[in-house]
């Protein structure tokens, strides 16, 4: 579809009112406070970025059922029309994941872009403390809706943004030059920032990471901010504000705003891998019993946050009792083959347990819980995170703070799986 037929089909009179109606909506929440990006919000049409999004009909359902909600098609246009000036994240893209022949074969749509809820981007936005004159990188290009709110913000020339697909970018590209905006486009993996346009005063990354790519703070000049949402072994992600420092280092608190990104991936034409791969013990594994409910792992956010920090070479993963006896469990191994299971469902006030290797990953999840009690129970806001070139971790409270720190695991090397 090109711009102009959507363009056809949009009163612009009713576009004005729909984008003032949402300001609104999102400043009484708290996401949209300055004048200067009210007034970019209310200028750039989210529309014309989202000529079509992909609707699930059964959240939750496996397989989904997606269905494309086209703003031209008479019968989606005002369903269509209404979500785009909703506060509302919108699917734009899918790509199928292989599953394997042993169960079942075929390909399993997973989503590769979105449009991010227009509160949460105005939230990153104010939060990234963006002044005139700046330059920012987008890691995450998707639609180009973003990049369009920057280049109304700062001018064109002030605003890069790298996409992995560059299917998506050339469409993004077409729709932000149709509506007078030229940013630096670029296809590629965004892990390696865009060098030639550094350095940035800002960068701020659309999808999440589960360590910080070093060269973003290469790429950002000193006292320069990086907003990015940082995701654990449990999924368990919250936003970053790092301020990079003359040394090398960049340093900041999680924010307590929610956020959830889908996961940097490396392969444009495939989806991340959302498969955890975890290899069974081949020592026989000892039987035990904890007062730890693991379902509060998946379901208390917090809690979810301290684990995955503490645990953060793990491997978690949900699975069912063959027998069904004892329903859920959950699962949970780290590089040095030490793996524990921990069933949902508890007897006499307990939940059984096995575990095996050098490492009692049960018990170490049930030090992480007293740790955390001791701590009076902290959201992710009360930690923070420091980057260096070669070592990242979180701390609790303050960079400075060296007592209670825990270190992200380093990458696997390259070739080894
Ligand atoms: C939530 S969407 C971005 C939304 C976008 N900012 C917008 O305004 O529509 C996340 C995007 O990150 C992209 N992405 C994933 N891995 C990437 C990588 N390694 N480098 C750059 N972009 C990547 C995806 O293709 C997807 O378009």
């Amino acid at each position: 579809m090109t711009v102009q037929s959507i363009e056809a089909v949009v009163d612009n009179e009713v576009v004005q009112p729909r984008l003032q109606a949402l300001a609104c909506e999102i400043s009484e929440r708290g996401a949209l406070r300055s004048r200067q990006w009210r007034r970019v919000f209310t200028t750039v049409r989210r529309h014309v970025f989202l000529p079509r999004y992909l609707y699930d009909e059964e959240p939750g359902s496996i397989p989904a059922r997606w269905r494309v909600v086209e703003g031209t098609n008479p019968d989606d246009h005002h369903e269509w029309f209404t979500s785009v000036y909703s506060d509302t994240t919108l699917i734009v893209d899918l790509k199928g994941q292989s599953i394997p022949p042993e169960r079942g074969g075929g390909s399993h749509p997973i989503v590769t872009s979105s449009s991010t809820m227009p509160s949460l981007m105005m939230r990153m936005l104010e939060d990234l403390d963006i002044h005139d004159g700046h330059r920012v990188l987008e890691i995450g290009t998707g639609t180009g809706y973003n990049a369009a709110l920057l280049s109304e913000r700062l001018g064109d020339t002030h605003v890069t943004s790298v996409d992995i697909d560059p299917e998506l970018v050339a469409i993004a590209g077409r729709r932000l030059a149709a509506h007078g905006y030229r940013p630096h486009l670029v296809a590629a993996d965004g892990v390696a920032g865009v060098s030639d346009h550094a350095p940035y005063d800002r960068i701020i990354a659309t999808c999440s990471v589960d360590r910080i790519p070093y060269a973003w703070i290469t790429q950002t000049r000193p006292g320069g901010r990086i907003m990015v949402n940082l995701r654990g072994p449990l999924m368990r992600s919250a936003l970053a504000l790092l301020t990079v420092h003359s040394n090398g280092t960049a340093s900041g608190p999680f924010l307590s705003t929610g956020a959830i990104f889908m996961p940097l991936r490396h392969d444009p034409s495939a989806p991340y891998d959302y498969t955890v791969r975890i290899t069974r013990p081949d020592t026989e594994p000892t039987s035990g019993l904890t007062s730890l409910d693991p379902n509060n792992l998946h379901h208390n956010a917090a809690w979810g946050f301290f684990a995955q920090t503490y645990l953060a070479d793990a491997a978690f993963r949900l699975v069912t009792a063959e027998d069904d006896e004892m329903s859920l469990g959950t699962e949970i191994a780290t590089p040095n083959h030490s793996w524990a299971l921990i069933w949902h469902k508890p007897r006499d006030g307990c939940y059984p347990t096995s575990q095996a290797g050098s490492r009692r990953l049960v018990n170490l999840l049930e030090r992480a819980y007293h740790q955390w009690s001791a701590l009076h129970q902290p959201r992710w806001d009360t930690f923070g995170l420091t980057v260096t070139p070669t070592d990242q971790w979180v701390y609790y409270h303050q960079p400075d703070n060296t007592y209670l720190r825990w270190d992200l695991p380093l990458p696997a090397p390259v070739g080894v799986p």
